[in-house]
């Protein structure tokens, strides 16, 4: 079975774009919303630094954590970088509070619409992100023209392609119609960050790297406690809209939680490129 097989739809919600996103399963104000992304730091944060500390981050860098949700990573970013500033944006700052490190600035900030001065940033990083912003290809190139000659653009991002290969049709079409909700309410493309790193390229960036790691689940790991507090908060949607029946969520759910089921969920996608040291 392969993405194909999902039937083409027109996004909807989608008036202003960015808005669809507040509105929509993973809104900031539905209750489970910060423990669900608690629980992607814990699944992600290890592949973030690892990709991050491979560019061989500065004291002195100037950092800009886009979406930056829950915030572990711009805290990281500020305190792996104490003497530069990191700016870290969402459309809803809400979860960034707290003990926050001086050189951290939390700022309000719609990426689809707005902008920062051209050649501000060493490092721009942006997870789970791109992936639904409608127009990530313009957003992309905008993004890149902020970055300081040198500077590097890193981009992670969550591929459904793993679940599609399963060798259980119902977890296969349970992944498909996750994928197609989202695609639906938020303009979210689920098979677009296997394309890395072409939009990087096209964007203008050069020397492009690529890292990727295949989630599991039904095993309680960190990918298995993301996919189910997922799933688990668009259930209803995927139900409303008649992509899963109330007979194969039940199914799914005892087939995930039986002893013996294992199987790949979502890979996680980070691809990174730089602009040129002579500002391209
Ligand atoms: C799935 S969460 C990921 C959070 C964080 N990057 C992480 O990986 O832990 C996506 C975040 O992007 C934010 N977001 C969505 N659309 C946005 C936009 N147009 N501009 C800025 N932030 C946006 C959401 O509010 C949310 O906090």
């Amino acid at each position: 079975m392969t993405q194909h097989t999902t039937s083409p739809s027109e996004p909807r919600h989608l008036s202003g774009e960015s808005q669809g996103y507040q509105h929509g399963a993973f809104a900031h104000r539905t209750a489970t919303e910060l423990d669900r992304l608690l629980t992607l730091q814990a699944d992600w944060d290890t592949q973030t630094k690892y990709v991050v500390q491979r560019l061989h981050p500065e004291r002195s860098w100037d950092c800009l954590e886009l979406g930056a949700g829950a915030g572990s990573i711009a805290r990281w970013l500020a305190m792996t970088c104490p003497g530069g500033h990191t700016i870290a944006t969402d459309l809803d700052t809400g979860f960034l509070t707290g003990n926050l490190p001086d050189n951290l600035h939390v700022l309000r900030h719609d990426v689809t619409h707005e902008s920062f001065a051209a050649g501000s940033f060493d490092l721009i990083h942006a997870r789970a992100l791109f992936v639904h912003l409608p127009a990530r290809q313009q957003i992309l190139t905008k993004a890149a023209g902020w970055l300081k000659p040198g500077g590097w653009l890193v981009i992670e991002d969550p591929d459904v392609f793993p679940a599609l290969t399963s060798p259980h049709p119902l977890f296969c079409k349970a992944a498909l119609a996750g994928a197609e909700l989202l695609h639906r309410t938020l303009g979210t493309d689920l098979h677009w960050p296997r394309t890395q790193p072409a939009p990087l390229l096209q964007a203008g960036l050069t020397q492009p790297g690529l890292h990727i790691s295949i989630g599991t689940v039904g095993d309680d790991s960190a990918s298995h406690r993301l996919w189910q507090a997922t799933f688990d908060q668009i259930r209803p949607a995927l139900l409303r809209e008649n992509l899963l029946t109330p007979d194969e969520a039940a199914e799914l759910d005892a087939l995930v939680g039986s002893p013996t089921f294992r199987d790949a969920c979502l890979a996680t996608v980070s691809a990174w490129a730089r602009r040129t040291h002579h500002g391209r």
